[in-house]
């Protein structure tokens, strides 16, 4: 079990800024950090999300925090959600779809206590919750993309979260009710254990994608969203977003899933706003762009600066 600490201190216990951080493994493969094997020349066509990145890196270090926790789209689980439960992965991540660009030697700590503490609170709510404790676990890239892409040095413990696959099995309505309930099981466990948590939800917007690529996969003629309708649904989430209508997201959310095939379907937008109490507070949206035709907002809540309080 887990130990209460610090309940009521401003600065331990509680979910200092929230992250829409997306995972296109082409940003990693873009910045070509040691860890990546294959090698870009830097020229790609995402130089606005790069950017993005970059500010959002700035900002945070205006911030103090003891742990990254990431609900990430590309571990998923066919029963209930999972959180990682070994002190230290290390290995070989490789993306799937573009093994060319992310084959990543990855070297994680994990905050057990953490997680275990978002299983036990999770299983409080009527959700199936899982450890997962096989050392040789492979980490996904989702998780390492964007926890790189927020912090590359890694310097801090992480908790990572699957996605289960409630909206698929069940119906949009199900998994958003599930992931509320998953944020707030994540906030009581971060409140309990007196960590100071950056949060990162790990998906882009919309998520219509082109299904071939150039021969050269920095070329920036090829980028560009996919169609017209999804760029609409961007633009529209993001001006919610800016004016802190998190309510009417949510609201919004199961039609924006269906008519731009939105990734948020993998439930991590839904469990961050959950944790943050759905606050009526603006995020500050770092940059925007497209990755084979996707749409990826990097977006920061200060939560640390609002009068909202979570
Ligand atoms: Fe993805």
């Amino acid at each position: 079990m887990y130990s209460a600490v610090n309940h009521n201190s401003k600065t331990k216990g509680r979910i200092v800024r929230g992250c829409l951080a997306p995972h296109p493994p082409h940003l990693v493969f873009a910045a070509n950090p040691p860890q990546n094997e294959p090698q870009a020349s830097g020229a790609g066509a995402w130089q606005g999300l790069l950017a993005g990145y970059a500010a959002m890196r700035r900002s945070l270090e205006a911030a103090e925090f003891d742990v990254v926790i990431v609900h990430t789209p590309h571990w998923k689980t066919r029963r209930g959600h999972h959180l990682l439960g070994v002190e230290h992965f290390k290995g070989l991540s490789v993306d799937p779809i573009f093994p060319n660009l992310f084959r990543f030697n990855f070297d994680l700590h994990i905050d057990v206590e953490l997680a275990e503490a978002i299983h036990a609170e999770g299983e409080q709510r009527g959700l199936v919750m899982s450890m997962m404790r096989n050392p040789e676990f492979r980490v996904d890239y989702g998780t390492i993309t964007s926890c790189y892409l927020t912090r590359p040095a890694f310097d801090l413990p992480i908790v990572a979260i699957s996605s289960a696959r409630s909206y698929f099995d069940y119906s949009n309505e199900v998994g958003e009710r599930e992931m509320l309930a998953l944020g707030e099981a994540t906030k009581i466990a971060v409140e309990k254990t007196g960590r100071r948590a950056l949060l990162l939800a790990s998906c882009s917007l919309s998520h219509r994608h082109f299904t071939e690529e150039p021969e050269d996969p920095e070329d920036p003629a090829f980028e560009h969203i996919y169609n017209a309708n999804q760029a609409k649904w961007d633009r529209h989430v993001l001006d919610l977003i800016e004016r802190g209508c998190n309510r009417q997201l949510l609201d919004e959310m199961p039609d924006f899933m269906e008519q731009s095939a939105s990734e948020c379907k993998d439930g991590s937008l839904t469990w961050l706003m959950g944790a943050m109490d759905v606050p009526q507070l603006g995020g500050i949206v770092h940059g925007y762009g497209t990755v084979i035709g996707t749409g990826n907002a990097v977006v920061e809540w200060r939560l640390d600066q609002a009068e909202v309080q979570v």
